[in-house]
């Protein structure tokens, strides 16, 4: 019995690699995986009555705590962001890999198989994962080549059946909504309002402000308003309320790892406000060294999973060293939500290295300063003078 398990999604893909896995590539049982970081209930459930039909196995994982726990406050310790993308698909891919890796052991499958085209950057980021271990790797549609025409005519022949085609390709989960494909290509066309989901337009958001309240721990959010939450129903209320004021749109050309460019939408309200708070409280409680030496560390961090190489023992070197760093990120932000814009109005620590006594208002000791200032800008005199 020759097994394969595929990473499903209930797109049209994914669902053409299911008989594809038998036809062409002539395994015997075909078992689809899908992983649940969030995506919209309704897809969920389509995507469920449509694997469960086509495949010989169908398993939903619930992944969103472990997506949360593992993957997101790792993000938000290290201030993720590529090129201003809050990362939310690159971030959940390795999780995902990961579960059908597992499904694939419980199985005694020989194979794992994602159904990405030979374009993006998910292909690179499920082959990662799946090929540190000793499983074949299978990429129908890539190796196939297939057109999305080809797919949608081999789909009808197997009675996959999807309603209207969908204008855009999104991908959503917890974290953030990607949404790109169709006139969204062109660079300049502007992003239609259907395509947001999570959030109100600038225009459309009310006139009156809210603030928030967001507690850290050791740089994790645990509170919103003064209540405790978990890290799914923290996100998920701040992806609420910031919606609602239009907050987390971004309209990006973003550099793929294989050095496409690519113009992206994203809607993630909750991870606007969250890594705003947090860049800000560690202004508050790091030292100048640490958080020139962290911004490097972030932005390889951040470089490392986009490209999906959270396997390189350099990314669990980065999170021990942030992870050090933020044993001293605890206090409280507030944010104003206001017009498509979370800003932080005011921040508290009691690990803040701030002190009242150095502030503007405060009478000093201005001779020692005197002291300091004559050496102040030395080198740079000198180099002056020597043009003389
Ligand atoms: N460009 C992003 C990334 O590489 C998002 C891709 C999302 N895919 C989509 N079908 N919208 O992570």
């Amino acid at each position: 019995m020759k097994k394969v398990v595929l990473a499903y999604s209930g797109g049209l893909d994914t669902s053409v690699c299911i008989p594809l896995l038998r036809e062409h590539y002539g395994y015997d049982e075909v078992i689809a995986v899908i992983v649940d970081v969030g995506q919209p209930e309704a897809d969920i459930n389509e995507a469920v009555e449509r694997g469960e039909k086509l495949s010989d196995l169908f398993k939903l994982i619930d992944a969103q705590d472990e997506f949360v726990r593992d993957y997101i406050f790792p993000l938000i310790k290290a201030n993720g962001s590529y090129e201003g993308y809050v990362l939310g698909t690159a971030i959940a891919r390795p999780l995902i890999a990961k579960k059908v890796v597992e499904v694939a052991k419980e199985e005694n499958a020989e194979a794992v198989a994602h159904g990405c085209t030979g374009k993006g950057n998910d292909q690179l980021r499920f082959d990662a994962v799946f090929r540190a271990t000793d499983l074949d790797v299978v990429a129908p549609v890539r190796e196939l080549s297939l057109t999305r025409e080809e797919e949608k005519k081999y789909a009808s022949e197997h009675g996959i059946a999807f309603e209207a085609e969908k204008r855009w390709s999104i991908d959503e989960n917890i974290w953030s909504r990607s949404i790109e494909g169709s006139e969204l290509e062109d660079p300049a066309f502007f992003p239609p309002e259907e395509i947001f989901q999570w959030t109100v337009s600038q225009d459309a958001a009310p006139e009156a402000a809210e603030i928030v309240k967001i507690g850290f721990k050791h740089g994790i959010p645990v509170s919103v308003n003064g209540v405790r939450a978990d890290g799914v129903s923290l996100i998920k209320r701040l992806n609420e309320v910031g919606g609602k004021h239009g907050v987390g749109r971004t309209d990006i050309i973003e550099d793929r790892v294989l050095g496409f460019k690519a113009r992206e939408n994203y809607e993630h309200p909750a991870a606007t406000t969250l890594l705003e708070a947090h860049r800000d409280l560690e202004r508050l409680v790091l030292t100048r060294n640490e958080l020139r030496f962290k911004e490097f560390v972030d932005q390889t961090w951040s470089e490392l999973v986009y490209q999906g190489l959270i396997m390189d023992p350099l990314y669990e070197a980065l999170n021990a060293f942030v992870d050090k760093t933020q044993e001293r990120v605890t206090g409280t932000v507030f944010m104003k939500l206001k017009k498509g814009v979370a800003r932080v109005i005011g921040r508290e620590s009691p690990n803040a290295l701030y002190s009242m006594d150095v502030s503007f208002d405060a009478k000093q000791e201005t001779r020692i300063v005197e002291g300091f200032s004559v050496y102040h800008g030395f080198q740079s005199r000198m180099f002056r003078k020597s043009l003389e």
